[in-house]
C-alpha cells in the first residue's frame, strides 16, 4: 500500500493508477525515494533550530541502573522528542515549499510535532489521520491548529492520500525516512553536549530508526559516546534491514510500544546509518516494557508511553553493556489513560 503510494508520487499520477498491471507494477517497485543521509552541516543547523523553539529538556537520575540518568522528552509540549525533526524539517524548507506547506500523515508524535512546528513558524501543515484516530489524538492536533484530513480506515490509507496531497506542491516529511527530521532528533546529542561531559551510553528507542540515526551521526564526531537501540520484540523492521543490507518486510505483533510499530519504506536511509556505524540494537518484551512503564510511574512519578519506555526497560534489566554513564531516553507520554492504568496496574510477569 504504502510502496504503491510512492511509486505514484514519483510518476505524478493519482494513487490507484499505476494498479492493477502487474508488470507495470514489478518495474515500479524497483523505484525508491533517495533520502541522503545528513551531513555535519545539517546536524548543526538543526540544532540550532531546534535550540531557538524548544528548552532543552531535563536530565534526571535514576536508580534503574548505577548511576544511569534519564533524558526526559516526554516533557516537550506535543509530550514527545518527535517536535525536534518537525522543527528541523520545517526550518530547512526553502521559501517557496514554506509557502506551499507541508504535509504529514499521523495521529500520533509526528503529527503533533509538525502541527506544533507549523504553528510557531506560520507554515500552513495538513495532518492526514485515518477516520479511526482516537479522538484524543486528535482534539490534541487541533489544538496546534493544523489542518486535519480524515481519511481510510487505517494508518496506511492516510498515508496514501496524504502522498496524493504531497504530489500536488505541498512537502511530504516522512517521520523517520527524512535527511532533516533524522538531523533534528540529532540535537539531543547536542544538548546532551551541553548538560554532560563524561562518557556516555545513550540508549534509545528504535521504531523507523530516525532517532537512532540522528543520535549515531552525532556519537560519529563524539569518540567517546556509543549509541545503542532498542526495538520493541514485536517490531523489528530497523534492526532487520541493517543485519541484511537492505529493508526487508517484517511481521509486526500488537505492542504497547505503538510508536515503534510498523514496516519501514523501502530503501529507507536509517538503517543504512545505523549500519555503517555498527550501531548496537537489542529488543526488550511487551513484559519488560510494562515493568519500565511502572517503574518511571512508581519511581519518578512520570506517566510514559510504551515507545518512549523501551530504554529504560533494557537499562532495568541490564540487557546493555553500559561504558561510561548511561543515559536513557523517555521519548513520550502519548498514552490513553485507561491504557496506561491497565498497564502499569497489572502483573509485572
Ligand atoms: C515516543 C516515541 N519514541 C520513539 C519513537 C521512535 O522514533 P523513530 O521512528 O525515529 O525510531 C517514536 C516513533 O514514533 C515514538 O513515538
Amino acid at each position: 500500500m504504502l510502496r504503491h503510494a510512492l511509486l505514484s508520487l514519483w510518476l505524478c499520477l493519482p494513487a490507484g493508477q499505476t494498479g492493477g498491471n502487474p508488470m507495470e507494477e514489478a518495474a515500479l517497485a524497483s523505484i525508491e525515494r533517495v533520502v541522503p543521509e545528513p551531513s555535519v552541516a545539517d546536524l548543526l543547523q538543526a540544532a540550532a533550530a531546534v535550540r531557538s523553539y524548544l528548552d532543552p529538556t531535563p536530565l534526571v537520575a535514576t536508580t534503574a541502573d548505577n548511576g544511569a540518568l534519564l533524558k526526559l522528552e516526554c516533557w516537550q509540549p506535543t509530550g514527545s522528542f518527535k517536535v525536534r525533526g518537525a522543527i528541523a524539517a520545517l526550518a530547512a524548507l526553502p521559501e517557496h515549499a514554506r509557502r506551499a506547506g507541508v504535509v504529514a500523515a499521523s495521529a500520533g508524535n509526528h503529527g503533533l510535532g509538525i502541527a506544533y512546528a507549523a504553528m510557531r513558524s506560520g507554515i500552513a501543515a495538513t495532518v492526514v489521520v485515518p477516520a479511526t484516530a482516537s479522538p484524543a489524538k486528535v482534539d490534541a492536533l487541533r489544538r496546534f491548529g493544523a489542518n486535519l484530513v480524515r481519511h481510510g480506515d487505517d494508518y496506511d490509507a492516510a498515508e496514501v492520500y496524504a502522498l496524493d496531497l504531497a504530489a500536488r506542491g505541498a512537502t511530504y516529511v516522512s517521520a523517520y525516512n527524512d535527511t532533516h527530521v533524522i538531523a533534528g532528533q540529532a540535537s539531543i546529542g547536542y544538548e546532551l553536549n551541553e548538560q554532560i561531559d563524561e562518557p556516555l551510553t545513550v540508549v534509545t528507542p528504535v521504531g523507523g530508526g530516525g532517532l537512532a540515526a540522528g543520535l549515531t551521526l552525532w556519537a560519529a564526531g563524539h569518540s567517546n559516546v556509543r549509541v545503542v537501540g532498542v526495538e520493541a520484540e514485536a517490531s523489528r523492521a530497523v534492526s532487520a534491514a541493517a543485519a541484511v543490507g537492505q529493508t526487508v518486510t517484517v511481521p509486526v505483533g500488537a505492542t504497547l510500544a505503538d510508536g515503534l510499530a510498523g514496516n519501514i519504506e523501502p530503501g529507507s536511509i536509517t538503517p543504512v546509518v545505523l549500519a555503517s556505524h555498527d550501531t548496537a540494537m537489542i529488543a526488550v518484551s511487551e513484559a519488560e516494557i510494562r515493568h519500565a512503564m511502572r517503574f518511571l510511574a512508581g519511581q519518578h512519578g512520570l506517566v510514559v508511553e510504551g515507545s518512549g519506555a523501551v530504554a529504560v526497560a533494557a537499562l532495568l534489566l541490564r540487557k546493555i553493556e553500559v561504558v561510561g554513564r548511561a543515559v536513557a531516553l523517555v521519548t513520550g507520554r502519548n498514552i490513553a489513560l485507561p491504557t496506561f492504568a491497565d498497564a502499569v496496574g497489572g502483573d509485572l510477569a
